[in-house]
């Protein structure tokens, strides 16, 4: 049977500028391209997840506007179940501005609808998260939110994974409702700083891009190396790796092939323009691991 998925999070409107040159404060520059593409951590981990052949059932909120109207529609088309995604009245759906560069993306998130995701709506869904094998979270919803799908899914024997992104301080008591924490570089040190390494061991798991993830457990870092590959757009290769690692590990894979899977996905996403054009199929990701083998 299908793995089934749950992710609990944002639904963003991507609005994305490429330039070969960003403006320094207060400077004005041609850009290259502009585009506009659905994102947001959690409805790109649910892409991901579903491209993957999991059955993926999304709650979050959107705005009642045409960002929210075209984001529905085009996560219906990935195959994701978005009959708990609920439109709020009085809001924009959220948005992230990214700028792509030769040098780095950068990301400015506005919440407004997301922030509707809250601590009750989530209580609303109870059923949905109990009724999984894998819940998926991120922190681009209202804190109280995430620990709540968490304890429920806990209470129901759901594993949880949690990419704590973007960067913020963690209270300790989350650590016995998490089964992995999939922050970057950054984000564990904050991690490590609010919760303790001793608490995180053997549910971390580091990504560092192109030199893969780290594993934490018995005090030792164990390193899956990442797949070498020409890079178009790193945005959304978390959530892809994410998305890989829930499928694989709800398929009965060991942690270690889980991470070394969420690599090759990750590695995939990055090779197209936006955060979930890239996103590769199944048969996509077995076909690139075995080539890769050879
Ligand atoms: O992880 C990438 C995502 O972060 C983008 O799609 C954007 O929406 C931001 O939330
Ligand atoms: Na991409």
């Amino acid at each position: 049977r299908k793995p089934k998925i749950t992710v609990v999070g944002s639904i963003n409107m991507d609005l994305v500028t490429i330039t070969s040159r960003l403006p320094k404060l207060g400077e004005t520059v041609f850009g290259d391209r502009f585009q506009m593409n659905p994102g947001g951590k959690g409805a790109n981990q649910a892409v991901a997840s579903a491209r993957l052949g999991a059955h993926v059932r999304m709650i979050g909120r959107v705005g009642s506007d045409s960002f929210g109207k075209d984001i529905l529609r085009h996560l219906q088309q990935e195959g994701v179940d978005i009959s708990n995604v609920e439109p709020v009245t009085d809001q924009s759906t959220a948005t992230a501005t990214i700028t792509v560069s030769d040098q780095e993306n950068s990301i400015i998130v506005v919440p407004a609808a997301n922030n509707d995701v809250t601590a009750a709506f989530v209580e609303s869904k109870r059923d949905v998260i109990a009724d999984s094998d894998i819940v998926i979270l991120q922190l681009e919803i209202p804190l109280e939110a995430v620990k709540k799908a968490a304890e429920i899914a806990k209470a129901n024997g759901v594993t949880v994974i949690l990419n704590p992104a973007p960067i913020q301080e963690l209270p300790s008591e989350w650590v016995p409702y998490i089964d992995y924490f999939t922050p970057n570089e950054h984000e564990q040190t904050m991690l490590k700083k609010s919760i303790g390494a001793e608490r995180l061991d053997g549910k971390l798991i580091v990504t560092k891009g192109s030199q893969g993830v780290f594993i934490h457990d018995g005090g030792s870092e164990m390193n899956i190396p990442a797949y070498s590959i020409d890079v178009v757009d790193t945005t959304g290769a978390g959530d892809a790796f994410n998305g890989g690692l829930a499928v694989a590990l709800s398929r009965g894979l060991s942690l270690q092939e889980a991470c070394r899977f969420g690599n090759a996905v990750a590695a995939l996403s990055t090779t197209k323009l936006g955060a979930q054009t890239g996103m590769p199929t199944m048969a996509e990701v077995e076909a690139f691991i075995k080539k890769q083998a050879q």
